[in-house]
C-alpha cells in the first residue's frame, strides 16, 4: 500500500522528462559533426576535431561524461527513479520482490565511477583551454556573450565534479581525525572546501547539464547565422 498522499512522483516525472529531452539532445549534437565551431567559439561536446572512418569526433570522447554521469551517485538516484520506478519513492510501495542493490551485473559496473572521474578531470582540463581560446580572436585578447556561456558552462562543470561524492571520500576518508594535524591540514581544507560543494551535488548535477547544452546550442546557431554574437572583436 502507497502511504503517501502527496504529489510524491511529480517531482521524479518533471525529472524523467527533462532528462530525456537533455538526453535527445546531447546525442543529436554527438552524432552531428558539423557546425560546432564559430569564431573563437568551440562546442563542449568537440574538444577536438579528429574523427575516426568519417565519423563525428564528439563520438571519440562522448562515453566519458556519459559514463560519469551515468555512475554519479546523484544521476544513479534519479534514473533509479524516474526511469526504473526502483525505488519509486520513500514509503511508497515497490513492484520488485528481490534485491541486491548494485552488487550483481549490470549495476556492480556502477563501482567503476571512481575511475571515470579522472577520465573526466582530463575532459574538464580540454573544456577549460577551449574557454581561454574564446578570449582569443583575430591575433586580440576580446570578449563576447560566446566567451561568457563558455566560462559559465566551465565553471559549473568544475563544481559539479568537484563536488564529487567519491572525491570528497578520496581527499577525506579511510582517516580516524585529520583536522589537529599540520600534516593533514591541506587535505583537511581540500575536504571541507569539496564538502561544502558536496551539499549542493544535485544542483551543480543540472546546471552543468544545462550549460553544457545551452553553449552548444549557441555555438551552432552563431555557425548556422541564425544569431549574432556581441563581442570586442567587431
Ligand atoms: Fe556525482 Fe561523483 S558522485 S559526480
Amino acid at each position: 500500500m502507497n502511504q503517501r498522499k502527496d504529489l510524491w512522483w511529480v517531482e521524479w516525472l518533471a525529472m524523467a522528462i527533462a532528462l530525456t529531452v537533455l538526453l535527445i539532445y546531447a546525442s543529436w549534437t554527438t552524432f552531428n559533426g558539423q557546425n560546432y565551431i564559430a569564431g573563437p567559439y568551440r562546442s563542449p561536446f568537440y574538444p577536438f576535431d579528429f574523427g575516426i572512418f568519417g565519423l563525428s569526433p564528439a563520438l571519440l570522447v562522448f562515453w566519458i561524461p556519459v559514463a560519469f554521469r551515468l555512475t554519479c551517485y546523484y544521476w544513479r538516484q534519479v534514473y533509479y527513479r524516474s526511469y526504473f520506478l526502483d525505488p519509486q519513492g520513500c514509503a511508497v510501495k515497490e513492484f520488485r520482490k528481490g534485491y541486491n542493490g548494485e552488487t550483481k551485473f549490470p549495476f556492480i559496473l556502477q563501482n567503476l565511477h571512481r575511475y571515470f572521474v579522472y577520465l573526466a578531470m582530463i575532459l574538464l582540463i580540454l573544456h577549460w583551454k577551449e574557454t581561454f581560446n574564446s578570449f582569443y580572436y583575430d591575433d586580440k585578447i576580446g570578449i563576447g556573450v560566446g566567451s561568457v556561456i563558455l566560462l559559465l558552462d566551465s565553471v559549473f562543470i568544475t563544481i559539479y565534479v568537484f563536488s564529487c561524492h567519491f572525491l570528497r571520500h578520496l581527499v577525506g576518508g579511510g582517516l580516524q581525525q585529520f583536522s589537529c594535524s599540520s600534516c593533514n591540514k591541506l587535505r583537511y581544507k581540500a575536504w571541507q572546501g569539496i564538502s561544502a560543494l558536496n551539499l549542493r551535488h544535485a544542483l551543480w548535477a543540472w546546471i552543468s547539464l544545462i550549460t553544457i547544452i545551452v553553449a552548444d546550442i549557441y555555438v551552432r546557431l552563431l555557425a548556422k547565422g541564425i544569431i549574432v554574437d556581441i563581442n570586442t572583436w567587431r
